[in-house]
Formats: structure tokens, sequence, C-alpha cells
């Protein structure tokens, strides 16, 4: 079963003559457990579409599909906890709690949620994510690479089964780059979680199942990108 599909989405910025079209007609599906890397210029759409399917932002047309539901179809209630607990978000700025520690940070969507951590769980995320040592550090007392491994045990502590990136690797050197995607890519991989991820970095695109290129708002599948 495809975990996502996206189905003919639009989306126009604006009215009239200022209007931009964002996004032309994009369809394309993802079937559970696949790392897609997402491609192209600046200003081409690649965010546009990523929020659109994390439901950040509504299409002007068409639909998507996340676990057999259609996300456009649910009230914000539903939304805001189907998003909470299906989805992790990982941008470009990490958006890290500064009063918070490591451990604290990485747990705080659960609570959000009105759940308990699991704390069996945590230990793993931190083992795996390499953070054990850092754990009652403040994120400020942190590298730029350990930011962001703190703000994937973030995105990845509730299990989401989809998780979406926005230039993960933006803020990062290409040695901190490169550890971050190993980490994440293990750890997808390893809870069979789906990765969308945009990125500017060949090499790391190279890294994906499969690549996609936006242009001018036009999607295309460009497969297995193996050099
Ligand atoms: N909120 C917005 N209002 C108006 N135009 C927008 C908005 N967000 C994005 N755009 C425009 O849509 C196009 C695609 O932007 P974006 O998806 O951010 O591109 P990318 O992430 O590939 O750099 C650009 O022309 C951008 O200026
Ligand atoms: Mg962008």
């Amino acid at each position: 079963m495809n975990l996502l599909e996206v189905n003919n989405i639009s989306k126009t910025y604006g009215k009239g003559e200022t209007a931009v079209q964002a996004l032309k007609r994009v369809s394309f599906s993802v079937p559970k457990g696949e790392y897609v890397a997402i491609v192209g210029e600046s200003g081409s759409g690649k965010s546009t579409l990523l929020n659109m399917i994390g439901a950040l932002d509504t299409p002007s047309s068409g639909n998507v599909m996340i676990g057999g539901k259609d996300i456009f179809s649910m009230n914000d209630r539903s939304l805001t906890i189907f998003r909470r607990r299906n989805i992790g978000f990982i941008f470009q700025a990490f958006n890290l709690i500064p009063e918070l520690t490591v451990e604290q940070n990485i747990i705080f969507p659960v609570l959000l949620d009105y759940q308990k951590p699991d704390k069996k769980y945590l230990e793993e995320l931190l083992n795996v994510l390499n953070l054990k040592e850092r754990r009652n550090h403040l994120p400020n007392q942190l590298s730029g690479g350990q930011q962001q491994r703190v703000a994937i045990g973030r995105a990845l502590i509730t299990r989401p089964s989809l998780i979406l990136a926005d230039e993960p690797t933006g803020n990062l050197d290409t040695q901190n780059s490169s550890e971050v995607i190993t980490l994440l890519k293990e750890a997808s991989k390893k809870y069979e979680q789906t990765i969308i991820m945009i990125t500017h970095n060949r090499s790391i695109a190279l890294t994906a199942d499969r690549v996609l290129q936006v242009s001018d708002g036009v999607l295309t599948d460009l497969g297995r990108c193996r050099e």
C-alpha cells in the first residue's frame, strides 16, 4: 500500500496579475518505508509541495492521502491530532526550545499530545542519534550537527509513519550533514518510516531510494539516481 498519495495538487498564491502558480497538477505516490529526495532550483515550489503534504498549507485543488486518509477532508482539530501523531517535521532551522535540555526537547511532542514518553524508545533514540552524553545539555551548548540530531529525535519520538524534511542539512557543514543523513536513514529503515526530504545537496540526493525534481511548479520523477 502507498503511505502517501499526492493527487493533482495545484497551488496559486495571490490573485490577478500578481498571482504565482507555485505548483501545477503535481501527482506522485510513495510506498511505506521509501526514502524520497526532492531537488530543484530555489523558488521552484519544493517547500510549497512539502507544506501541502504536511497540511501546513492548503492546495488550491487536488488532494493528499496519507495512510489512506484524505487529510484535507478532516476538520482542524482532527487534522492537528493526525499531524502530531503521524508526521515528523525537520526544518533547516532547528527550532529547539532554548530553556529545555536535549532530552526535554526530544520528548516535547509526546507531552504536547498528553502522552507518557516511552523511556526505552527514548534511550534507543539517544543512542542511535549519538546524544547520550549530551542529554542534559541545553541547545546553546551543542554544535549545529548535534542540534539537528536533537531535532531529528524530536521528529522521531512519536514514531511517525511519515517524516518531512525541508533542507535539514542547510545549516550544516559536509561532515555533520553526512552524519545527520546517515542517522536519519538508519532510524527510518529501522522503524520502517517514509522520508520525503528536500535537499540542495547532490550527494545527499544520491543517498535516497528515489529522486523527484520540481521545476517551475512541475514535478518529474528522476527515478533511482545512482551513479
Ligand atoms: N506564502 C506565499 N505567498 C506568495 N508566494 C509564495 C508564498 N510561498 C511561496 N511563494 C512563491 O511560490 C514559489 C515557490 O516557492 P517555494 O515553494 O518556497 O520554493 P522552493 O522551496 O523550491 O525554493 C516562489 O515563486 C515563491 O515566491
Ligand atoms: Mg524552500
